[in-house]
């Protein structure tokens, strides 16, 4: 029979005390950082911190601090009991599923704020967000301190943005980025994508569809790219998209790519609007 218990726990002290016995027992641990409302994307981060640790933590929590106040804080799903079936699903060792005013105390005013890899992309349109999660991420990695922490590569950007938080604050967890999980159709995974009509979730495929032509594209023409991208862009928007960015950036340091030279690591981002959710995608080049 299997004996598998998955242990719910919401208070950091707690937490601390379930991690330090499994460190006594010289057991290694894997963190999966996520807001619920969980899908095939995020089991398969559990899957892949399985083959990483010997157990593995995963936490809940719907972060306040990287939501604008116009944005989807107040409707963001929570559906907590399917996460935790889903959870005991994929036997995952820990869930950590914490209060607001256990992760902010009283009067808090510290934050983490990583410069560079957050300015471009979704820097630009959502200014506040990477603090917020750079902050939050730092705060459970503290909390928990796995030997290693998993993240999507569907929020590559975000992957990038702890990897430097990581470097720069000497914290000895390493981050490991998995792949994005897509529908059949090829639309990534995403909580959000509930929210689409029926009308436009017939249409949404079409991000990836273009992410995929338009990276063939590149490869085969080369020099400057700017009109390949530009009609892209505007075939994306006359299907009903509002393209918020559609760029060639540099795998690692998301510097902006005009022209691609071979052996160059490039990757093309997107985010649009459909509707009123918000999309967005990656491809390697
Ligand atoms: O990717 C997410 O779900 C969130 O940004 C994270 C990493 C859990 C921080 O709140």
């Amino acid at each position: 029979m299997d004996d598998h218990r998955l242990t719910i726990v919401s208070n950091i002290q707690v937490l601390r005390e379930e991690i330090a016995e499994l460190r006594a027992q010289k057991k290694t641990v894997a963190f999966v950082p996520t807001m619920g409302a969980l899908h095939e994307g995020h089991l398969s981060l559990i899957d892949f911190a399985k083959e990483h640790a010997d157990m593995v933590v995963c936490s809940i929590y719907v972060n306040p601090t990287q939501f604008a106040p116009e944005e989807d804080l107040d409707t963001y799903p929570r559906p907590l009991v399917d996460d935790i079936r889903a959870l005991e699903g994929r036997l995952t060792d820990f869930v950590f599923t914490p209060t607001d005013n256990e992760m902010y105390p009283d009067g808090y005013t510290t934050k983490i704020s990583v410069s560079g890899v957050t300015s471009p992309l979704c820097g630009k349109s959502r200014p506040y967000h990477f603090d917020g999660v750079s902050t939050i991420v730092t705060k459970l990695l503290m909390m928990v301190q796995p030997d290693i922490a998993v993240f999507g590569e569907k929020d590559y950007q975000q992957l990038l943005v702890i990897r430097r938080c990581v470097t720069d604050l000497n914290i000895p967890i390493e981050i490991l980025g998995a792949p994005i999980i897509r529908d059949e159709d090829g639309l990534a995974l995403s909580s959000r994508n509930q929210f689409l009509s029926t009308k436009d979730r017939e249409t949404a495929p079409l991000l990836y569809q273009t992410l995929t032509k338009l990276s063939e594209e590149i490869k085969e023409t080369g020099g400057d790219l700017s009109e390949l991208i530009a009609s892209s862009t505007s075939q994306l928007n006359k299907a009903g998209f509002h393209v918020d960015y559609l760029e060639l950036r540099d795998t690692k340091s998301l510097a902006p790519i005009i022209e691609l030279y071979e052996d160059q690591s490039a990757r093309l981002f997107i985010a649009a609007k459909l509707g009123k959710t918000r999309l967005i995608d990656n491809i390697a080049v």
